[in-house]
C-alpha cells in the first residue's frame, strides 16, 4: 500500500523585500514520518516551516496538508486547521504571567474544550514531558528547558496530528540540552505523529529520522535517509556535516580515552 501523503509543499517560494530567502522549496511528508531539516544559519528553515502554518506568508508555492490547499484558506478557515498542527518555538513564546499548566490549559480553552476535558489534557501533556510537579511554577521560575518543555507541552496537548519543530533547543544552555532532547526523542518514538524538526542537533537527527533534508541558500540541496546521506554525501553542505559527524565521535573516543586514563578524582574540582 502507498504511503499516505500528510503533507505536501509545491514550489515554495518567499521574498523579504528584495530578498529572496526561499527559492523554490518541494517537499513531501508521509503520515506517521519524521523529517528533519538541516541546513548553515540564513539558508531559510524557519522561513519554510513557519510558512507550513502561514506564520510566515509564502510569496508563491503550495502548502497541502490532509489534502486542503493550506496557501489558499482565509485567516479564518485557518484556525481549526492550526489547531491540527502543532508548533514549538525556538525561544519558547510562554505567558510570563501564567503558570506552566495555565499556559498549556490557554490554547484549550481558545480551542473550545470544555474545562473539565482541557484540564486532563492539559495534565496529561505535561505529565509527558516530565512536568506534572511542576505544572503550578511560572517561567520565571523554571530553568530554559524546563520552559521548552512547557511549550512542547503546550504544542502536543491539542493532540497534533502534524507537529513542527524550529530548533527548540537552540537558545539552551548546553547542560538543559540533553532533556528537551530526551523529551523529544522519547515523543518523535512513541506518538507516531508526522513531524517535521528543524535542528542542528546532528547526533540527534541521526536517531530520530526517517528523512533528512539538507538545505543551502533558500533550498533543498540534498535528500535522504540519514545514512544515505552521510555515508556518501553529495553536496558541500553534506560534506560539512559528515565532517562535523567524524570530528564529534573522534572527540568523544579521545576524551573517553583522556578520562579512562586519568586516575580518579585527580584534578577534579567537586562541590
Ligand atoms: N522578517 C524578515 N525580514 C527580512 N529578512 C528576513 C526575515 N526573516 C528572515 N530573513 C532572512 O531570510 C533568510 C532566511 O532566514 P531564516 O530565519 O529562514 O533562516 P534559518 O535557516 O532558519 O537560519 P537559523 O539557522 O539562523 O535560524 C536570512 O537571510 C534572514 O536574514
Ligand atoms: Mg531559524
Amino acid at each position: 500500500m502507498a504511503e499516505e501523503l500528510h503533507l505536501q509543499i509545491k514550489g515554495l517560494r518567499k521574498s523579504y523585500g528584495d530578498f529572496e530567502a526561499v527559492r523554490g522549496v518541494d517537499l513531501t511528508v508521509a503520515k506517521g514520518e519524521v523529517v528533519v531539516i538541516m541546513g548553515p544559519s540564513g539558508c531559510g528553515k524557519s522561513t519554510v516551516i513557519r510558512c507550513i502554518n502561514r506564520l510566515v506568508e509564502p510569496s508563491s508555492g503550495e502548502i497541502w496538508f490532509d489534502n486542503q490547499p493550506l496557501h489558499k484558506l482565509t485567516p479564518n478557515q485557518l484556525v481549526p486547521v492550526r489547531r491540527r498542527i502543532g508548533f514549538v518555538f525556538q525561544n519558547f513564546n510562554l505567558v510570563q504571567r501564567l503558570s506552566a499548566r495555565d499556559n498549556v490549559l490557554l490554547g484549550l480553552v481558545y480551542a473550545g474544550l470544555n474545562k473539565k476535558t482541557a484540564r486532563r489534557w492539559a495534565e496529561e501533556a505535561l505529565e509527558k514531558v516530565g512536568l506534572a510537579q511542576d505544572a503550578d511554577k511560572f517561567p520565571r521560575e523554571m530553568s530554559g528547558g524546563q520552559q521548552q518543555r512547557v511549550g512542547i507541552a503546550r504544542a502536543l496537548a491539542l493532540k497534533p496530528e502534524l507537529m513542527l519543530w524550529d530548533e527548540p533547543t537552540a537558545s539552551l544552555d548546553p547542560i538543559l540540552v540533553r532533556e528537551v532532547l530526551d523529551v523529544m526523542e522519547n515523543l518523535v518514538k512513541s506518538s507516531g505523529t508526522t513531524m517535521v524538526i528543524v535542528t542542528h542537533e546532528v547526533p540527534f537527527a541521526l536517531r530520530v529520522a526517517d528523512r533528512i533534508e539538507l538545505m543551502n541558500a533558500g533550498q533543498i540541496v540534498e535528500s535522504g535517509t540519514p545514512t544515505q546521506l552521510f555515508q556518501a554525501p553529495l553536496t558541500a553542505v553534506g560534506q560539512k556535516y559528515l565532517e562535523i559527524i567524524k570530528a564529534q565521535h573522534t572527540d568523544i573516543a579521545e576524551i573517553s580515552r583522556r578520562i579512562l586514563a586519568t586516575p580518579r578524582n585527580e584534578g577534579r574540582i567537586t562541590a
